[in-house]
C-alpha cells in the first residue's frame, strides 16, 4: 500500500481560517496505512488482534479498527471501556487493568450488560471481591490473569507465580480464567537491537506458562501480548494467540529508535504557532507541557520532534510555552505567526490533553472526531 506524503500544515486547504492552534492534525492516510498494515500483520501472524484504545480514545478510529479486522478493544480504566461501548459500538472489551474497588465493580456489573467483559488481574485480593460481587449477581467474569515477563509493573512473575495465582483464580466462582496477559514494555527502554530477543524470550515464557497450566487442566484459550515496539516480535511466537499494539495508530518520536520509522509514519501531529521571537536563537510556542505532556524521548532531543525542523529543539516547556533553541540556519524561519507541526514524544499522553482531533483528508480539515473518552482515567 503506497501513501503520499503527509500534508503539511502550510497546505491545508484554508488552514489559515479554519486551524486554531494549538491542535491535534491527523493524516487519515496514515492513520489508515498504520491500521491496515498492523492487521495484516495479525493475520499473517495467525493472532487476533485487538488494540489498546489508550492511544487515541477515540470512537470512530476503534471504528476503523474493527472494521479493519480487530477482535475487539483493550482499555486499560473502565470509563474508556464505558465510551467506546456506547459512542463505539464496542461488544467485545478487556480491561487490561486491574479492577479493584466497589465502585469500579459496580460500573462493570452494568458494562457486562452491554457487552463482553475480559479483565485482568494479578491479585487474590482484586480476584475475591469480583468473585463474590459476580456470585452474587449470577454473573460469570471470564479473567485473563496478568503475567510479569520482565516489565516489573503489575502483573505475577511468569513461571511458577503466575501459574499459582491462575489455579487460585480459577476455583473461584464467578471467574473463569481464560487466557493470560502480558505487557512487554520492558521493550520500550531497551537498545533498537535487543528488542527482538527481549520479546521472544517473553513471548515464550509466556506460552510455557500457559501449557503448564493446560495441562493441569485450566482451559487457557488466550495468550495475549501488547507492545508497539515488539509488535512485529513477541506475536510471532507459537502459541501467542493475541496482540494488544496501542501506539502503532500514530506512532510517535519512539519509534524514530525502536521501529527505525520517519515522520511519514506518523499520522498525528500537534499543530503549534510561534507566539514570540524575544531573541535570536530563541522561538516560543503556544504548546507547553499542557499540549505536548512532559515526556522525554530517547530517540530526540527535547519535547519532540518539529517536522522539517529538526535540528530546532524544543529545549524547555512550561504549562503553555514551548521555548524552541534555534540553531544559526534556523534563526531566519519562525517567524512570529507561523505555523509548525510536531510530532510528540510520546502520542497517547498528548491526546488526553486535547478535546478533539481535526482529520486531514484530500488537504484539507474533512472532519473533527471527539476525543470522547479523554480524561477516563476512572
Ligand atoms: C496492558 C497493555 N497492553 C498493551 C499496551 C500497548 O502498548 P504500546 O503502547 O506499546 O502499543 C499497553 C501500553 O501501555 C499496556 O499497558
Amino acid at each position: 500500500m503506497t501513501v503520499a506524503a503527509p500534508v503539511a500544515l502550510g497546505e491545508i486547504v484554508g488552514a489559515d481560517e479554519v486551524l486554531d492552534t494549538p491542535a491535534l492534525v491527523v493524516d487519515r492516510a496514515i492513520l489508515e496505512r498504520n491500521i491496515a498494515e498492523m492487521a495484516a500483520f495479525a493475520r499473517s501472524a495467525g493472532v487476533t488482534l485487538r488494540p489498546h484504545i489508550k492511544t487515541h480514545k477515540t470512537p470512530e478510529i476503534m471504528r476503523l479498527q474493527l472494521a479493519a479486522g480487530a477482535v475487539g478493544a483493550t482499555c486499560a480504566k473502565i470509563g474508556e471501556a464505558e465510551v467506546m461501548v456506547a459512542a463505539g459500538g464496542a461488544t467485545d472489551i478487556l480491561l487490561a487493568y486491574p479492577t479493584v474497588g466497589e465502585p469500579k465493580i459496580r460500573r462493570l456489573l452494568a458494562l457486562m450488560e452491554r457487552a463482553r467483559v475480559t479483565v485482568a488481574l494479578d491479585s487474590r485480593e482484586a480476584a475475591g471481591a469480583l468473585s463474590r460481587a459476580m456470585a452474587a449477581a449470577g454473573r460469570t467474569l471470564e479473567v485473563y490473569v496478568e503475567v510479569n515477563t520482565g516489565q516489573d509493573r503489575a502483573g505475577a512473575r511468569v513461571g511458577d507465580e503466575a501459574a499459582a495465582l491462575a489455579r487460585d483464580l480459577a476455583r473461584l466462582p464467578g471467574l473463569r480464567v481464560t487466557g493470560l496477559m502480558t505487557h512487554e514494555g520492558q521493550a520500550n527502554a531497551a537498545a533498537p537491537d535487543d528488542i527482538e530477543g527481549i520479546a521472544l524470550a517473553a513471548g515464550r515464557a509466556l506460552v510455557e506458562t500457559a501449557h503448564r497450566l493446560r495441562a493441569e487442566g485450566l482451559a487457557i484459550a488466550h495468550v495475549s501480548v501488547g507492545s508497539t515496539p515488539a509488535a512485529a516480535y513477541t506475536p510471532t511466537v507459537p502459541g501467542v494467540t493475541e496482540m494488544r499494539p496501542g501506539t502503532y495508530v500514530f506512532n510517535d518520536v519512539a519509534g524514530f529508535r525502536y521501529g527505525k520509522l520517519g515522520p511519514d509514519r506518523c499520522a498525528l501531529r500537534v499543530a503549534a504557532t510561534v507566539v514570540s521571537r524575544p531573541a535570536a536563537d530563541r522561538a516560543v510556542l503556544d504548546a507547553g507541557a499542557k499540549a505536548l505532556a512532559l515526556d522525554k524521548s530517547l530517540a530526540h532531543p527535547g519535547h519532540g520532534w518539529i517536522v522539517g525542523h529538526e535540528r530546532a529543539e524544543i529545549a524547555r516547556l512550561s504549562e503553555e510555552h514551548g521555548v524552541v533553541v534555534l540553531p544559526e540556519e534556523e534563526r531566519d524561519a519562525f517567524r512570529v505567526g507561523d505555523r509548525i507541526e510536531i510530532v510528540p514524544n510520546h502520542v497517547c499522553v498528548a491526546v488526553n490533553l486535547a478535546d478533539e482531533l481535526l482529520i486531514v483528508d484530500g488537504g484539507r480539515v474533512a472532519e473533527t472526531w471527539a476525543i470522547a473518552a479523554r480524561g477516563r482515567v476512572r
